[in-house]
């Protein structure tokens, strides 16, 4: 008997694959009732988010045992004419990130919840099959309003994290209802990949997020080239407008995100003192507040053998960036690599380039990157991809070429990529009058960097959306 599939069916979603083009993610989420409201468009919503496509069926015996083949059209938010209204529960709880912790041994999750009561976050070995165990752990969150009206920021931390180690995890409340579950494998051994995103910048206009589909796109290139990165790194500038819930929503969107531990900047357009989302969104590890919002400021955490650094490039007081390098390089002196990501990168390649703070962090705050052995700087916020040569401070140590290069670094030596936007929502001009460029690129391409470590080896390699390599450097001990 073939299911009925005209307008008012209810079938449960068993499995989608979702994506753009030929590429698709896997998600496996818990069965949500929804209503077909029309024989080939649907929109199945989660929270605020929503995704647009076309459904084929595949029914076993009746029209309310259906596998559902989800292939997307469009990556959008806010509430659509065809829209299928989940269960209550699935609306309760939206925007679940899974953060690094200060070491693999420890994650957070954050979320928006509809109730700040009994809210938390479970969590376990995944069994054979990927579900949450029989007895998980269980730890009690922390909620307060969020100012997006009707939600609370919510997050909670998981702890004792062995490597190597698949992990099951789900948040929410039993009163409330839960998120799906979602599945994450904790990085093994001192060195790996990890993967670097520039300025997704989302941007609302009208009812869809521009960049939201080029943001997944990227992601999903990414996680089938490198599929066990040790987590991933999202440059600044996630959002363009930091008061708009449905660009925040678009950001933490992708499935495949929440299968990954995932650390962030704040960029210039995350930030807004009447609209402090990031710091509702993130929970930096080893957090010292810039004063400037709740939840931002320059942070760090340890990765095996690497040294991650995060600073708040919206802090314009170089004192303030000297002193945190200064404290964390001395207290976490048995790594081999120090990296530092920056948002307003000091070397780039379009017209921020020459902007007045971008020119103060490069004749001030380079130097101290020298001093403190810093081997790479990641940033963004120019929407073009740079490498640079060698740089000692603000000059020129040693020339490296266009082609894939090999640097030995000497000591105050340190090497500065800007990344292009991973969404493609806006991409500058390359300009003159950038020296300190050994390879430029703006190929009208999303682009994510591949940041592989050995103990004697750091290969950065960037890839444009469809997979093509734009450029690769390798720094040798
Ligand atoms: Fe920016």
């Amino acid at each position: 008997m073939r299911p009925t599939l005209g307008p008012g069916c209810r079938a449960p979603i068993r499995g989608a694959r979702w994506g753009t083009g030929g590429g698709g993610t896997s998600w496996r989420g818990r069965e949500q009732p929804f209503t077909f409201p029309s024989r080939r468009r649907v929109i199945v919503e989660g929270g605020s988010r929503f995704w647009e496509g076309h459904v084929s069926l595949r029914h076993r015996s009746s029209g309310v045992l259906c596998a559902v083949v989800l292939v997307l059209g469009i990556a959008a938010a806010g509430p659509g004419p065809w829209s299928a209204r989940p269960a209550a529960a699935a609306q309760t709880v939206k925007a679940v990130s899974l953060q690094v912790g200060a070491t693999p041994a420890r994650a957070t999750v954050t979320w928006f919840a509809r109730s700040t009561s009994g809210q938390r976050v479970e969590y376990g070995v995944a069994t054979p099959a990927g579900r949450l165990p029989a007895a998980p752990v269980r730890r009690k969150a922390a909620a307060r309003p969020a100012s997006e009206r009707g939600w609370s920021s919510v997050h909670a931390a998981m702890t004792g994290l062995r490597p190597g180690t698949t992990y099951a995890y789900r948040v929410g409340s039993h009163r409330s209802g839960w998120s799906s579950v979602s599945r994450f494998t904790t990085p093994a051994g001192e060195y790996g990949t990890f993967l670097a995103f520039g300025d997704p910048q989302l941007t609302r206009s009208g009812r869809t997020v521009n960049g939201a589909a080029g943001w997944a796109r990227t992601l999903d290139t990414a996680l089938r080239r490198h599929p066990r990165p040790r987590f991933v790194f999202s440059l600044g500038d996630q959002v363009n407008d930091p008061a708009a819930s449905a660009e925040w929503d678009a950001f933490f969107a992708p499935p495949a995100l929440r299968g990954q531990r995932l650390a962030t900047l704040i960029g210039n357009h995350d930030q807004a003192r009447r609209a402090p989302q990031y710091g509702q969104h993130v929970v930096a590890p080893n957090l010292v507040s810039t004063g400037r919002a709740p939840g931002t400021g320059n942070a760090y955490f340890v990765e095996g053998k690497t040294l991650v650094i995060a600073l708040d490039s919206n802090e314009k007081r170089l004192a303030v960036h000297r002193d945190y390098l200064r404290k964390v390089i001395a207290a976490n002196p048995r790594v081999t690599w120090r990296i530092v990501g920056f948002h307003h990168s000091p070397f780039s390649g379009s017209s921020h380039a020459d902007d007045a703070d971008v020119r103060a962090f490069r004749a001030g705050l380079t130097p101290e990157f020298g001093r403190q052995g810093i081997d790479l700087v990641l940033g963004g916020h120019d929407h073009s991809y740079v490498r640079t040569h060698l740089m000692n401070g603000p000059r020129i140590s040693r020339r490296g070429s266009a082609n894939p290069t090999v640097h030995r670094p000497r000591r105050g030596e340190t090497l500065y990529l800007t990344l292009n936007s991973s969404s493609g929502s806006k991409m500058y001009p390359l300009v003159s009058g950038t020296p300190w460029a050994a390879k430029r690129d703006q190929g009208r391409r999303p682009t994510y960097t591949a940041v592989t470590t050995s103990a004697t080896r750091l290969t950065a390699s960037t890839y444009h959306d469809r997979g093509r390599r734009v450029d690769e450097v390798t720094l040798t001990r």
